[in-house]
């Protein structure tokens, strides 16, 4: 799982300094998709020759290299490509050989990037082995590249040949999932990227306006479509509903960018991510799986790489991207995380805004209007996701249950596909994923649409797959998450499950109260996490007086804190990389009891609820192996705060507590990070989005 990022300009003169310094602050912005290596790959001194740069390491390291390089940082350039590649090691180590961009040899003739993984490389590779063809990295990728050459090679002679066609050929003989961008010294000042299964968006910045919001999508080989189409005039081809359309020849199609029709100065931008490119443009096309997009001539054109199943669009349209860069900068704040911590009492208002109702005690969810009769009536809802957005799930399981009275299972995305999990029409599967690009969740999302369930997702990020593939949902509206550790998109899911709870119980009269007191304290939950936001400093204090020199920490509670254990012990490691577990309270004494004695490092969520009595037993247990555990309890709670370490957090209803019991185990695990001098918001072996299986 990588990054990537490319960058045309046509007709506008740009400098080597300012495209080098795109291609490197473009990776900057996708850097939390992974950060073992990086490089980018520009035109040479004329446009027969490519330069690569790569290095092992984050971006900073490239750039620095880039810096030194022997080469003029004034030569403009009026057209030119350029691409870039932040990796996360899948196949051969980081290093800077198995680094992006690839190449087809020596010469460099064709370079790409690419983000995803190719299953049958090894078969790939094989053959191109027999034909001659030597390797240097370990890495899927390079066979990709090596094939882009040999395809060229024995096709480039045939008539209407074009790098469109080319990456159509090589496209065809992958399996896996990718998202690339292709470069070639024999089609200058050209991009072709494509994708299936990883996500890659294209903006597009020009003075001019646009003369529409759309880009037609072509059939590139007309003479293919015709052949498999017999049927049909010669000068028709089907379109993707069924219907015959006009014919548009490559020649004759437009992308239609400019208004009066002429060329124009005009920039483009590919990224995995939005983030890298709503500092450049707010103007952005998101690609399809097998939409292969052609830049050449300033012009955008979408082909297919195969004929649709009907129902597929013949547009794809141009959206105005509404994230601001400020929403994705780390501000005054040391890291992202940090910031995204203190982010919360305004995430969770931006989550509920517009549809929660506080005096009429009502929530309205417009994503799934239409849908609720349906979700009303399902025989059982399945919740699906991973890490985290598991947790969330786990997390309001229990209000889910109690609301809608629906058999609710949750399930981990790959534990649920391992399984082959039944699934029938009347399931309703709901896919929770900040990413919204999680392979493993995405994966479930297919298993169950190809069952006739009813898809419902639960993401953080428009446009992405899980948004687009599902057939409703909610999207969070947390803001852009980057901090590799999730924080304000777990309590935003959180509140997303528990007002879907609500909405679909508002026809149950028995419900009415239970409703109302969850809604009164949804109102007053910003100022609940602000008034644990303001004990940071006592917290800094906790994880570095007594909790930084231990090796392992558990973390009990039960009943709607298990997800609250599970969650903050999740957050523990990744960043600190201390052992800690989440452990249920009632499991305790059939097993884990056996860890506890005056050396281990316990937290016991001891807050008030319909379980506290039980919870109590669990004190008992730990302090008679002499366990000194730090209690999490509601303020007031003088029993505990009197004679116990605490860390002492506001009282809400039940279902919610969760959410302000996560603020301080994710203030600790933050300050235990920075004590323990770890890269908080990039955690060694972990990428922010998981687009691999
Ligand atoms: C942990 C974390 C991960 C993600 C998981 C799913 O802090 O962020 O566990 O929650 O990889 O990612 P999404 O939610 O994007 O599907």
């Amino acid at each position: 799982m990588c990054g990537i990022f490319g960058y045309l300009n046509y007709l506008v003169e740009r400098d080597r300094r300012f495209i080098l310094d795109t291609l490197t602050n473009g990776l900057s912005r996708l850097e939390y998709r992974g950060y073992d290596s990086a490089g980018l790959a520009v035109d040479g001194d004329n446009e027969e020759t490519t330069l690569i740069i790569k290095q092992v390491g984050k971006v900073a390291a490239l750039k620095k290299l880039v810096d030194e390089q022997p080469v003029d940082f004034q030569k403009t350039f009026i057209s030119h490509t350029g691409m870039a590649h932040t990796r996360w090691a899948t196949h051969g180590q980081p290093c800077q050989i198995n680094s992006h961009p690839h190449r087809s040899g020596e010469d460099n003739e064709f370079t790409l990037v690419h983000n995803g993984i190719i299953t049958n490389y090894k078969e790939i590779k094989l053959l191109l082995t027999k034909k001659g063809y030597t390797f240097e990295s370990d890495t899927d990728t390079e066979c990709v590249a090596k094939l882009t050459k040999y395809i060229y090679d024995s096709q480039k002679d045939t008539p209407g040949f074009n790098l469109t066609s080319l990456v159509k050929a090589v496209a065809k003989e992958l399996e896996g999932s990718f998202a690339f961008i292709f470069k070639s010294i024999h089609f200058p000042n050209e991009i072709v990227a494509t994708r299936r299964g990883s996500p890659l968006l294209v903006g597009v910045k020009t003075a001019k306006k646009l003369k529409v919001d759309f880009v037609d999508v072509e059939f590139s080989n007309p003479t293919e479509v015709a052949a498999s189409t017999p049927a049909k005039d010669a000068n028709n081809f089907l379109s993707v509903d069924g219907q015959p359309q006009q014919m548009l020849h490559r020649s004759q199609s437009r992308a239609f960018l400019s208004e009066d029709g002429l060329p124009q100065p005009i920039e483009y931008f590919l990224a995995s991510d939005a983030a890298a490119i709503v500092e450049h443009t707010k103007r952005v096309l998101y690609l399809e799986d097998d939409d292969i997009a052609h830049i050449a001539d300033g012009e955008l054109h979408i082909h297919r790489l195969r004929r649709d199943a009907d129902g597929t669009a013949t547009t794809r349209s141009i959206q105005t991207l509404e994230i601001e860069l400020a929403e994705i900068m780390k501000g005054s704040f040391d890291h992202f995380m940090q910031k995204e911590i203190y982010e919360q009492p305004e995430s969770v208002v931006n989550t509920m805004r517009g549809r929660v109702n506080f005096e009429k005690h009502e929530v309205t969810l417009g994503g799934l209007r239409g849908y609720l009769p349906i979700i009303r009536r399902a025989r059982r809802i399945v919740f699906i996701a991973c890490g985290t957005s598991y947790h969330s799930c786990l997390a309001t399981r229990g209000i889910f249950e109690e609301l809608t009275e629906i058999p609710t299972q949750i399930d981990l995305a790959s534990d649920f596909l391992d399984r082959r999990t039944p699934i029938f029409r009347d399931d309703v599967c709901v896919f929770v994923s900040q990413s919204g690009e999680t392979a493993d969740t995405i994966l479930a999302m297919r298993y169950c649409l190809e069952r006739g369930a009813l898809a419902v997702g639960i993401t953080n990020t428009v446009g992405s797959s899980i948004s687009r593939e599902s057939h409703c949902g909610v999207h969070i509206n947390a803001g852009p998450e980057i901090g590799v550790a999730s924080t304000k998109a777990y309590t935003s899911q959180y509140i997303a499950l528990v007002m879907m709870a609500i909405q679909l119980s508002e026809d149950r009269v028995s419900t009415t109260e239970r409703r109302k007191e969850i809604i009164d304290g949804l109102y007053l939950l910003p100022g609940h996490i602000k008034e644990v936001l303001a004990e940071a400093a006592s917290l800094q204090k906790l994880a570095s007086e007594t909790l930084t020199k231990e090796k392992s920490l558990l973390i009990l509670g039960r009943g709607y804190q298990n997800a609250t254990c599970l969650e903050g012990a999740l957050k523990i490691k990744e960043i600190s990389y201390m052992h800690s577990e989440g452990i249920l309270a009632g499991e305790l004494k059939h097993g884990p009891l056996a860890l506890i004695d005056e050396a281990m490092a316990v937290i016991l969520i001891m807050t008030k609820d319909s379980l506290f009595p039980k919870v109590q037993s669990a004190l008992q247990q730990v302090t008679a192996r002499k366990g000194q555990p730090i209690i999490i309890c509601n303020k007031g709670d003088d029993d505990l705060t009197k004679n116990y370490k605490t860390i002492p957090v506001p009282q809400t209803t039940d279902c919610l507590q969760g959410l302000v019991n996560i603020i301080p185990l994710q203030l600790l695990s933050y300050y235990l990070a920075v004590l323990k001098g770890q890269d908080v918001d990039f955690p060694r072996n972990l990428a922010k989005s998981v687009t691999v299986e």
